[in-house]
């Protein structure tokens, strides 16, 4: 946690950005398994955790804009509460360490709420994504719960990504923390790469790693010698040579501040011919972000000219052709690339998205795309200092999707279709660094960067 002062400043500019009422924020509870006793691994509450820090299910926030007061609700253990867990801090410690002089328990929530709303004045609150906090909510404010996300406030929900989305010195050092974690991570998975090797074995690894450093994975572990499947999670093959493992992982620190990391390895240590080739062009795309992206500029903007260094590429290798503007222009190269350049990170590893990806990555001036992979972009927003976000291009060969734009004729003027059929079984290549905007650009977060170019991959794997 924190200085207390951290956590007030950001109250106090929470509420110098919402004209009146309640805003309240609640943390998360326990969630049972496979029975009410066992439960998956507590994950607070990303915004209770960036305004009243603790990481502890059972407790709410409240701040009330006009009083100018914040108040911190929760229950102290009883003794059976420390026969099983044993002796807790109490609520009103645990809220003068976040700098809240008000608490209460728990069950009062209702009555403030209850208030409030008899007074006529607004209770602010974010989109709910638990069904328990939905439920909740539908006993505080009387609306129902499967109906209640769509009463979130708009006018917090905007007042909380334009604090979150720039990063203070303290969480680009817990994010920077995180990325060390990446790297043990990453470069673990790199040695163990082996032909022979479960996919299983080393994802499990991996998740150990991170879970070795107190907290756990920012997401499911995605290890795979099947790249192709954006978001694979099965786990159940046996390397081969020939093939490329990719690994997209990351880690949180205890903090729950993440990182998010991604590299595309060859089986056995040693890039093959084409391997080399589709490696070294997403590599120039990854690059080209490192160096367009900076304040001020679009991330919209930074993933088109990224796509255009992708088309460029393959054409080079022969499975594009025609104008790369125009082929990009019409979507022609999302073939290969049908996912975005790259997402807000910090306290979720796709931060803020449950306050919905169009506040976060999208504003007034910069709408989303409903074209055939620019719709998949979360981040299209110009860029400020102080911002976090990953640079994540990919080049995958999905034999559905060549098999169906084939059969469609799709972009037939920009696709070398018998070319890419030879590319059936290649796989998919993703890179994916985690970056800060600053004032003169942009930076890795971390202390070391993951080995990347084929010389470094190839060093490390033959160690
Ligand atoms: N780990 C999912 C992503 O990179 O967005
Ligand atoms: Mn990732
Ligand atoms: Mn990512």
């Amino acid at each position: 946690m924190f200085d207390s002062a951290i956590y007030k400043n950001r109250r106090q500019a929470l509420r110098n950005k919402v004209q009146n009422g309640l805003i309240l924020i609640l943390g998360n509870n326990e969630a049972p398994a496979n029975y009410p006793d066992n439960t998956y691994k507590f994950r607070q509450d990303s915004s209770f955790l960036y305004f009243f820090g603790h990481s502890h299910p059972g407790y709410a926030g409240v701040m009330d804009v006009e009083a100018g007061e914040d108040y911190f609700f929760g229950n102290d253990v009883d003794m059976d509460d420390i026969i099983w867990m044993g002796p807790q801090p109490s609520v009103k410690d645990l809220a003068a360490q976040v700098g809240v002089q008000q608490s209460f328990p728990f069950a009062q929530l209702k009555e403030i709420v209850g208030k409030a709303i008899a007074q006529g004045r607004k209770v602010h609150f974010l989109p709910p994504y638990r069904y328990d906090n939905m439920m909740l909510l539908e006993e505080l404010t009387g609306i129902r719960a499967s109906i209640v996300k769509k009463y979130a406030s708009l006018e917090l929900i905007k007042a909380v990504v334009a604090l979150r989305s720039v990063k203070e010195a303290c969480e680009i050092e817990e994010i920077d923390l995180a990325c060390n974690i990446g790297y043990e991570m990453h470069t673990a998975a790199m040695r163990l790469c082996k032909p022979g090797v479960k996919e299983q074995y080393i994802a499990g690894v991996l998740d150990g790693i991170a879970s070795s450093y107190g907290s756990m994975t920012s997401f499911a572990t995605i290890l795979t010698q099947h790249g192709e499947t954006l978001h694979n999670h099965d786990h159940s093959h046996i390397l081969e040579v020939g093939r490329m493992m990719l690994t997209d992982a990351g880690a949180e620190r205890l903090s729950n501040y993440c990182s998010d990391h991604t590299r595309t390895v060859p089986v056995g240590g040693k890039f093959q011919g084409r391997q080399k080739d589709v490696y070294n062009i997403v590599l120039a795309c990854h690059d080209k972000a490192l160096e367009i992206a900076r304040p001020g500029i679009t991330y919209m903007s930074v993933h088109q000219e990224v796509c255009k260094v992708l088309a460029q590429g393959l054409k080079d290798l022969g499975l594009m052709k025609g104008n790369i503007d125009e082929a990009v222009a019409a979507g022609a190269h999302a073939l290969f690339l049908p996912h975005g350049l790259g997402h807000m990170m910090g306290l979720d590893v796709h931060d803020m998205e449950d306050l919905g990806q169009i506040y976060v990555g999208y504003d007034d001036e910069v709408r989303p795309s409903s074209q055939f992979g620019l719709a998949s972009l979360r981040m299209g927003r110009r860029l400020q200092e102080g911002f976090v976000i990953t640079d994540e291009p990919g080049c995958y060969f999905i034999p559905a999707l060549i098999d169906k734009w084939r059969a469609e004729k799709m972009h037939t003027d920009f696709l070398n279709y018998d070319a890419i059929d030879k590319f059936k079984d290649f796989g998919g290549i993703r890179l994916e660094d985690d970056i800060l905007i600053t004032p003169e650009g942009s930076r890795f977060t971390g202390e070391k960067r993951i080995p990347i170019t084929i010389e470094e991959v190839e060093a490390i794997m033959n160690e």
